[in-house]
């Protein structure tokens, strides 16, 4: 690590070693895995960049710590910058551990499939409201509905569940859904 080049407050981690881990990993194989930045300054991370890097079959997260990593190894070996949010973390390790939660849960047969397919994101809107026994809990009792084993209905009640959940918590995802 190396106080900055050209003054400024702040460490910024030196290229040479980070290179170096990188050439041992990538030396392995015989194609360039995808290099992923953990950076505030990226694309903000969401369900459908999860389900496309779920397609790769190997992706390398580089971590930044202090004020970052010198430009030159980023503009060598990086394709992309992700962010996990706008705010600015102590380091890249957190927003690391958020990716490749996010990506193997796509990734088939690290989950039931239908868990999957049926969450928030996945066809744009957020889920329905989930419940289980006992029938009622402190005066509230489970929507009708899923007791009467009828499955058309029951889908029909999730769907539209889901949609007013999307309206009243994140009306942006539909306007997303109306643009596409
Ligand atoms: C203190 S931050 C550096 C911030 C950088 N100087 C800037 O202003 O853009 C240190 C490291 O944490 C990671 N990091 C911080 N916030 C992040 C976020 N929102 N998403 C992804 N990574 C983040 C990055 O790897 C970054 O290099």
């Amino acid at each position: 690590m190396i106080a900055r080049t050209g003054g400024g407050a702040g460490m910024v981690i030196k290229p040479e070693p980070v290179y170096a881990a990188y050439r041992s990993v990538v030396d392995t194989l015989s194609y360039k895995p995808k290099v992923i930045f953990l950076s505030p300054q990226g694309k903000v991370f969401d369900q459908n960049m999860a389900r496309e890097l779920a397609k790769e079959e190997h992706l390398i997260l580089l971590c930044g710590h202090y004020e970052g990593i010198d430009q030159r190894l980023i503009d060598e070996i990086v394709d992309e910058e992700i962010s996990i949010g706008d705010y600015v973390l102590t380091g890249g390790e957190l927003p690391a551990m958020v990716l490749i939660d996010a990506i193997s849960r796509n990734i088939k047969g690290v989950l039931n499939e239908e868990s999957v397919e049926e969450e928030s994101f996945s066809d744009g809107y957020l889920e329905y409201p989930q419940y289980t026994r006992p029938e009622e809990f402190l005066g509230r009792r489970v929507p009708e509905v899923l007791l009467s084993g009828h499955h058309a209905n029951i889908q029909k009640w999730r769907r539209e569940q889901a949609l007013e959940n999307t309206k009243r918590k994140r009306p942006d995802l539909l306007r997303k859904i109306n643009l596409e």
